[in-house]
């Protein structure tokens, strides 16, 4: 038997600074690593696991998938967890009781419903972003669906088949379309809220820039579906094309959006029914078991958990289509707000963000004496990145940044770009702000401020980005 003192993983929730000492723990065991943290090679970001579990940090960063790491954290041992800890009961009166579990690294802006982000330099560590770190933004609880009983339901077009509706199974969409497969940035309209809500407040959820992932997704052409239901691309009463999703709230209504036919049926557009993310089935929070992609277009629309399509003459009447997901002028204000006067959102502006460094930190020159400076640049509507542009003094001079990504089709780029530049280190100052603004192929640019495009939501924010940070002497 161990000789080992037991702890709560509540014991261990309050070692999670240098000052009261950094303990995490694995497999069930303890370990106080305050000694090893100068020492780790991964540098400082070993923090991010203080006061938790190593696990779902060490499936991020594969390196430690080795005997040798596993041999320096056994020095470490200082208890076992309680093993008799039983896990919270459940709620069932709580809607929220059955949520998946998600990455501890995610920044979370609301708990219930559940909207979180990772930290934005974990964004621009990989081009596919891991789906666990893949920003979450759900409006309702997620429901939990049993994939047998599972069935899409698809309206008929006025007239046909005694309009009985079109039922597909998972298995049917898996094996009577094509499976399709394509590289898809989503971004959220709130993206990068929390810079506009410093200009002026506005109603919404704190997004930093971390409100932007990309992944894999694989599914049937929404358009083969469409034709297999009895739509033809003449069909005159065919306009729009509407999203139920099955997740509800308490008075029944449940999560819908719509994007309009020709956007739904035109072979170019890609859009698809995604049974799979990143080689995998679609995670609960992403919208098992079937989710509508629409490359190129705000996330609102990307409708997850889907259970019904309907063709209309009219937009979704959905409260996310009709009064949420519009821009707006800045003297607009929650008094005089005419929703009906805007668009709905469809395809997103031009956007970038600097991801490393972040605001605040105190920056050193590496050996070259240059700083490296990282991000993330995508536009919407297949509009391919040509350009980042990246300033260290301001505004007052620029330099070109180098973009790495997946190639991809004239007029198809849905998938962002990674960037990144050295630059040299700004001389005899003790702080400095970083400017990064891109370009895309329409040679659409990002304004240079967030007040001229302050609305009362705090969508659309994709002003230059701007990170202030200090010198480190
Ligand atoms: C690298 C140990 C926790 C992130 C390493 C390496 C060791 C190590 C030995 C070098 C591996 C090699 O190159 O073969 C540990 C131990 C930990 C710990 C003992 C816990 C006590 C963490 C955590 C994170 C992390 C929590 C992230 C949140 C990294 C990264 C590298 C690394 C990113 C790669 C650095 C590079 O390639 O330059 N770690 N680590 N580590 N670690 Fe950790
Ligand atoms: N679909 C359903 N069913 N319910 C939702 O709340 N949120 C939408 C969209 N689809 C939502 C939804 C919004 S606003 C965004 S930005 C994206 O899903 C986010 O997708 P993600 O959570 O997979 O990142």
């Amino acid at each position: 038997t161990s000789t080992f003192p037991l702890y709560s993983k509540k014991d261990v929730s309050k070692h999670a600074s240098m000052e009261s000492r950094v303990w995490v723990t694995y497999e069930g065991e303890v370990f106080d690593i305050t000694e090893f943290i100068e020492l780790h090679p991964g540098g400082s970001r070993i923090m991010l696991a203080a006061g938790g579990a190593l696990e779902p940090f060490w499936a991020l960063y594969g390196v430690h998938k080795n005997e040798h790491v596993l041999e320096i954290l056994k020095e470490y041992k200082v208890g076992e967890l309680n093993s008799a800890e039983k896990d919270e009961p459940v709620d069932e009166s709580d809607p929220y009781s059955q949520e998946p579990s998600r990455h501890p690294v995610l920044k979370v802006n609301s708990m219930k419903p559940f909207n979180a982000e990772p930290p934005p330099y974990m964004l621009t560590e990989n081009f596919i972003t891991p789906t666990d770190l893949f920003f979450k933004r759900n409006h309702l609880p997620v429901p939990r669906i049993n994939p047998n009983d599972y069935k899409l339901e698809i309206e008929r077009p006025n007239g046909k088949t005694q309009d009985k509706p079109l039922n597909l199974t998972l298995s049917d969409l898996k094996t009577k379309f094509p499976k399709h497969e394509i590289t898809v940035t989503l971004q959220c309209a709130g993206n990068r809220r929390s810079e506009m809500s410093a200009v002026k407040p506005v109603k919404g959820l704190d997004w930093n820039s971390g409100a932007i992932s990309t992944a894999h997704w694989a599914g049937a052409r929404l358009r083969d579906v469409l034709l297999e239901a009895g739509y033809t691309e003449d069909c005159s009463q065919a306009q729009h094309v509407h999203f139920e999703g099955l997740d509800r709230d308490m008075t029944g209504t449940n999560y819908g959006a719509s994007i309009s036919f020709q956007q739904a049926m035109a072979r170019e557009n890609e859009v698809i029914l995604a049974y799979e993310m990143n080689g995998q089935e679609l995670p609960q929070d992403h919208g098992f078991p079937l989710r509508v992609i629409v490359p190129g277009v705000v996330g609102a629309r990307n409708v997850k958990c889907l259970g019904k399509i309907i063709v209309s003459k009219e937009e979704s009447g959905s409260h996310w289509q009709q009064n949420d997901y519009k821009g707006f002028n800045p003297c607009v204000d929650w008094d005089n707000v005419d929703f009906a006067s805007s668009p709905s959102i469809q395809d997103l502006p031009v956007q970038s963000a600097i991801t490393e460094p972040h605001p605040g930190q105190k920056v050193t020159p590496n050996f070259e004496g240059e700083l490296t400076v990282k991000g993330y640049a995508w536009s919407g509507g297949g509009r391919e990145i040509v350009r980042v542009d990246v300033s260290v003094d301001g505004g007052k001079t620029w330099k070109v940044a180098e973009l790495t990504g997946e190639k991809q089709k004239t007029g198809q780029a849905w998938a962002w770009k990674l960037w990144q530049l050295n630059v040299p280190f700004p001389s005899n100052i003790s702080d400095f702000t970083i400017i990064c603004k891109a370009v895309d192929s329409s040679y659409n640019v990002q304004p240079d401020t967030v007040a001229p495009i302050w609305n009362l939501r705090g969508v659309l924010n994709n002003a230059w980005h701007r990170v202030h940070v200090t010198v480190d002497t």
